[in-house]
């Protein structure tokens, strides 16, 4: 551990405890501690989030471990995710909103379960017609609008896997996607709203296919009755489409429960984005078991996850496991300060929000924002999520008095794409909340800290360590799409030995550094590789260098994550440039501009710095924690392997000068 670390361990370790109110306790759907006996019957104990689930045909067998990593859930088992969330609530509450969406110029569209029934099926139905059959990969990129989670209940319902990729992301990156999944269809729209701004989101599908080698199909939504924005002749309209389905139903497939659902691209230590593919029973099984027990959603209840359905949050806690429950989702499309930076709050006040689930990102900038702005509105949460970075003990406070009123929960729950839904969290009827700490595993959840050598760490010692899980479950990705042996190298074959067939010598790697302290709370401190964590999005270093390196005038390029007070981290990139080319405005932009171009706005950088050399091993690995330390000014960590150990000096003289 690093002094600094020791110094946050230390003050971490007085942290007081806050207890759940006695309310709370009262009406949560998990109260009673046995709840970790039940699951410590491995892997029987996940039965439990199956059965919330209604199967076409019952499993013969939890799990079948007899080719590890490739586990299987519910082996025998069928079932339909787009009939779990939608045709099996009819019955008991079709008139009940499934989802309330908010569009940032004000628009309110609520969907009922019977309305969600209908529009899934005609959605479906649009969607057989032009083509799609069961195991065909779908590419979607919509906003935050209701089309979206529509698109993707009508994908599950034909057995068609969908692929989500974040509206932010630029054209290239969505590019890259399809072509990594091979996907003959792209569901888009004409345009969103940011900021007042309807933006021309389409441009994007139309660039992308300029880089796709084949030709896939284009279907276009619109954000007004009418299309704002010019659509290419060549695309679909889904208007049009609908039009002709109109009160169609589509039978729901009946999926195996290893068929995959979807797949959700993330980043990882290359520059190639891995498609993380999700199977339908044990993911639906295991969202709609935390959804349950960790959001304590009930039907009754309105829940608001901020988050956007582009990444795996909004997939698991705002489609799947809410809509699985049965209960009122609600989406929110736009910027958060606009027009005002009291919009969450008046939301939450509208919809007269239950459980507020968003990340600390968001909550800094609440806090930098000032209570004041909360404090106009009236509503009441019962429970509050935090997901996506370790969150200060500062900011947790600030949540808990000024939004939670010092009486809603707050559950900091740490999971990955990788994982599907919470692995670290507490259940927040029966653990006291510790702010900074993610808390204890999930119920039959297995984790552990290890040394770089593999070897286990004494149990709660206090020590930081590499966090992995010994046990499968049912949430976890099946692999890396396409790439099975990247699957390996990438979770397991550091702390596994990957000749074994007995999955007890197999080892889920996370990638994150923790603590697990006295208390038994596991404490996440952050990413271990070269993957950032900016605005609870998660960025690989490598893709933002491989981005610079595009531009004609650089040589070449390392990223290093600067700490943000708001952000987290934002990336600052160090380039060399090539013989003869000067250091200009023009070249900066270039970069900036390639980063937009290849990832997305979001990942814009920090700072652009020129030097004259990067630091190097030996061996010429960029050490990138050398320039990480340059950028937090902070002292310069082990400078002994470089090839050149002035180097870092110079940079940050350099910097200095300038
Ligand atoms: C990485 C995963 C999980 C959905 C959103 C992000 C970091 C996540 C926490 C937490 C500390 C956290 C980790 C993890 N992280 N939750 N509660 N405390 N760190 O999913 O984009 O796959 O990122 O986010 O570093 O590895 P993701």
């Amino acid at each position: 551990m690093s002094n600094e670390e020791q110094e946050l361990e230390a003050r971490l370790a007085d942290q007081e405890y806050f207890r759940p109110s006695p309310e709370f306790v009262g009406q949560a759907n998990v109260s009673d501690p046995a709840i970790y006996d039940r699951f410590d019957d491995f892997p029987a104990g996940f039965e439990e989030y199956a059965e919330l689930l209604d199967w076409d045909k019952r499993w013969d067998e939890v799990l079948d471990a007899s080719n590890p990593p490739f586990y299987e859930w519910f082996v025998g088992g069928e079932l339909n995710a787009s009939y779990n969330c939608v045709d099996r609530h009819l019955d008991e509450r079709k008139n009940q909103a499934a989802l309330r969406w908010e569009g940032e110029d004000g628009t309110q569209r609520t969907l009922t379960y019977q309305d969600l029934y209908r529009e899934v099926n005609e959605m479906a139905a649009a969607l057989q017609s032009i083509g799609v059959e069961e195991d065909d990969i779908v590419t979607i990129h919509l906003p935050m609008v209701p089309a979206l989670p529509i698109t993707m209940l009508a994908c599950a319902r034909l057995g068609a896997p969908h692929s989500v990729v974040f509206a932010g992301f630029s054209a290239s990156a969505l590019a890259e996607r399809v072509r990594d999944a091979d996907s003959e269809y792209i569901i888009t729209i004409d345009g969103y709203y940011r900021r007042d701004e309807l933006l021309d989101h389409i441009q994007k599908t139309d660039q992308a296919l300029t880089e796709v080698e084949h030709d896939p199909q284009v279907l276009a939504w619109t954000r007004h009755d009418d299309a704002r924005h010019e659509i290419d002749e060549e695309y679909t309209m889904v208007d049009d489409l609908l039009a002709e389905h109109r009160r169609e139903e589509v039978e729901p497939v009946s999926r195996a429960a290893e068929d995959p659902l979807f797949l959700m691209y993330t980043s990882g230590t290359t520059g190639k984005p891995k498609g993380c593919q999700h199977r339908t029973g044990g993911y639906l099984a295991y969202v709609t078991g935390t959804s349950k027990y960790v959001e304590d959603i009930k039907p009754e209840d309105t829940y608001w996850c901020s988050a956007d359905i582009g990444w795996i949050t909004g997939h698991s806690y705002i489609v799947y496991g809410p809509l699985a429950l049965g209960t009122t989702s609600l989406m929110y499309e736009g910027a958060p300060d606009h027009p005002h930076k009291g919009r969450i709050w008046e939301i939450a006040e509208r919809y007269d929000v239950d459980i507020f689930h968003t990340s600390p990102t968001a909550v800094r900038m609440f806090m930098k924002w000032g209570e004041e702005y909360p404090e106009e509105y009236d509503f009441d949460f019962r429970h509050m999520t935090t997901v996506g970075e370790p969150i200060q003990p500062e900011a947790w406070l600030w949540y808990y008095t000024h939004i939670g009123d010092e009486s809603a929960v707050i559950v900091d729950t740490w999971w990955q794409t990788e994982t599907g839904g919470h692995l670290i969290t507490n259940l927040p009827a029966l653990q006291d909340m510790k702010p900074g700490s993610a808390g204890v595993p999930a119920p039959g959840i297995a984790p552990a800290l290890y040394n770089d050598a593999g070897e286990s760490l004494e149990s709660a010692n206090g020590q930081a360590g590499n966090l992995v899980i010994e046990n499968p479950w049912p949430g976890m990705l099946q692999t890396v799409y396409g790439d099975d042996e990247r699957f390996i190298n990438t979770y397991w074959a550091d702390f596994s030995e990957t000749d074994s067939d007995d999955w007890h010598d197999w080892t889920y790697k996370a990638g994150d550094g923790a603590v697990h302290a006295q208390d038994g709370y596991f404490r996440v401190l952050g990413r271990l590789d070269d993957v950032m964590n900016v605005a609870g999005h998660r960025l690989g270093t490598m893709e933002l260098e491989s981005a610079v390196a595009e531009v004609e005038a650089v040589a070449e390029a390392a990223v290093a994550a600067r700490e943000h007070a708001e952000k987290g981290e934002v990336p600052d990139v160090y380039v060399t440039l090539r013989e003869g080319q000067e250091e200009s405005e023009e070249v900066r932009e270039a970069i900036v501009g390639a980063i937009e171009t290849e990832i997305g706005p979001f990942a814009r950088p920090a700072n652009v710095l020129f030097v004259a050399d990067l630091p190097k091993t030996r061996s010429g690995k960029i050490m990138r924690r050398l320039l990480e330390d340059i950028s937090n000014e902070e002292e310069l960590g082990d400078t002994t392997t470089l090839r050149d150990p002035s180097v870092p000096e110079q940079i940050r003289e350099q910097i200095q000068a300038g």
